[in-house]
């Protein structure tokens, strides 16, 4: 028989699948359900995502705004770690889920509830991330995936499914379109783009003008940094949210941001993803050209390498296991002098980096000088080369000695 749950918690967007899901779980698990959604910035409107819960058959709907936890807790310290995901991927959807694990965990504890639910897929990443979160965080809290247990194959199915018990069906834009969007960014998915060779869809992009009709002209903007995160545009404190939100206008105007891309999932296969991101594209560059001044050679080289495991754990669903606590002691300290200011100017499709200063960096005018004032010691140069050579010297006469005998 079925396993049969009391009461199961349910990841709620408000879209089709979640929708659906409400009344299944009802009838397949003899479960009550609640729902649950968090506010990471998607832009929905809560309140009727809540009362479109309660009308679907939840005996509750818990909604709850989670955008400052999710800037403080997950988009900071990925800004620290420069945690982007084989080169390209700022992993705006990979950070949001296992916080909106972690809730759904605390949601099903507070009403006593035996499991939760989602409406993730069976060949994607981001059930791997619920369901890890969720067994790391309580592994007695049973976990339900109805899409990948349920006959409702098609789009067409679920919607019969939904009309048949009298359920409203959101009522979308008639574009076919699987969209996630928080605050760090928005990933795009249409069967259209399955194909790699075909340019995205114009009507596809929700973030950014399209480059070729963004706003004429640029603007240069100031972005300080105090240890490692961002906190002033223009000599202007902002908070976390606020400063995110303005950037990604203010670049989503220029067409800054998009990222067309084709990247390994976890579950073994290759899919093309697009992405907007345009407040994650000017952070993350600013933040590394302030470790360009402010941390010496091997660190930032070494910080490199951190960067891509760190970006690795994140999309792998493991944000909540060891080795991200242990990198995050390198990263913190890394991170101490992380304080300074970065120009960037931003024009159509195209952001630069026009300047760049901190009261710590370890950039010396008077040692990289070419003109008067030069304080480097040429004379130095001639022995540091002679014992920095050695070893190739020494190989070489070895191979031509061997070589000729
Ligand atoms: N490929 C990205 C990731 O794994 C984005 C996933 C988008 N998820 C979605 N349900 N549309 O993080």
């Amino acid at each position: 028989m079925e396993k049969r749950y009391k009461k199961i918690v349910c990841a709620y967007s408000g879209g089709l699948d979640t929708s659906v899901m409400v009344p299944w779980l009802r009838e397949n698990y003899g479960a009550e359900v609640i729902t649950y959604t968090g506010d990471l910035g998607q832009g929905d409107d809560l309140d009727a995502i809540k009362a479109k819960a309660l009308t679907t058959g939840a005996i509750a709907a818990e909604v709850d705004d989670l955008r400052q936890r999710f800037v403080d807790e997950f988009i900071w310290p990925a800004v620290k770690a420069s945690a982007v995901y084989e080169g390209q991927y700022p992993l705006h959807t990979a950070l949001g889920r296992p916080l909106l694990a972690q809730r759904l965990v605390e949601v099903a504890e507070k009403h006593g509830a035996d499991a939760i639910a989602h409406g993730c897929t069976g060949k994607g990443n981001d059930q791997v991330r619920f369901e890890v979160t969720a067994r790391c965080l309580n592994s007695d809290i049973g976990i339900v995936a109805p899409l990948r247990e349920w006959e409702l194959l098609t789009r067409e199915d679920e919607v019969d499914y939904a009309v048949e018990r009298g359920i409203a069906i959101p009522i979308t834009r008639e574009k076919p379109y699987s969209i996630d969007q928080n605050l760090w960014g928005c990933a795009i998915e249409c069967g259209e783009m399955e194909d790699l060779w075909a340019e995205p869809p114009a009507d596809a992009w929700l973030m950014t003008k399209d480059p070729s009709h963004a706003a004429k002209g640029s603007v240069e903007l100031v972005m300080r940094f105090d240890k490692g995160i961002p906190v002033a545009i223009d000599d202007r404190p902002m908070g976390g949210v606020a400063l995110i939100e303005y950037l990604n206008n203010l670049a989503g105007t220029f067409g800054v941001g998009r990222i067309d891309m084709v990247e390994n999932r976890v579950v073994g296969l290759k899919s093309r993803e697009v992405y907007e991101a345009p407040a994650a594209t000017l952070i993350h560059m600013a933040h590394t050209e302030l470790e360009r001044i402010c941390l010496d050679r091997p660190t930032f080289n070494y910080k490199q390498r951190i960067s891509q495991d760190y970006a690795n754990i994140i999309y792998d669903g493991k944000w909540f296991g060891p080795l991200r606590e242990c990198l995050e002691g390198f990263i913190e300290t890394s991170q101490q002098t992380l304080t300074g200011e970065v120009r960037i100017r931003v024009s159509a499709g195209l952001a630069r980096i026009t300047g760049r200063r901190s009261p710590f960096s370890l950039y010396d005018e008077g040692l990289a000088t070419y003109s008067h004032g030069d304080t480097f010691d040429r004379a130095s140069a001639e022995g540091f080369l002679r014992l920095y050579g050695l070893s190739y010297e020494t190989f070489s006469r070895v191979r031509r000695r061997d070589g000729a005998e």
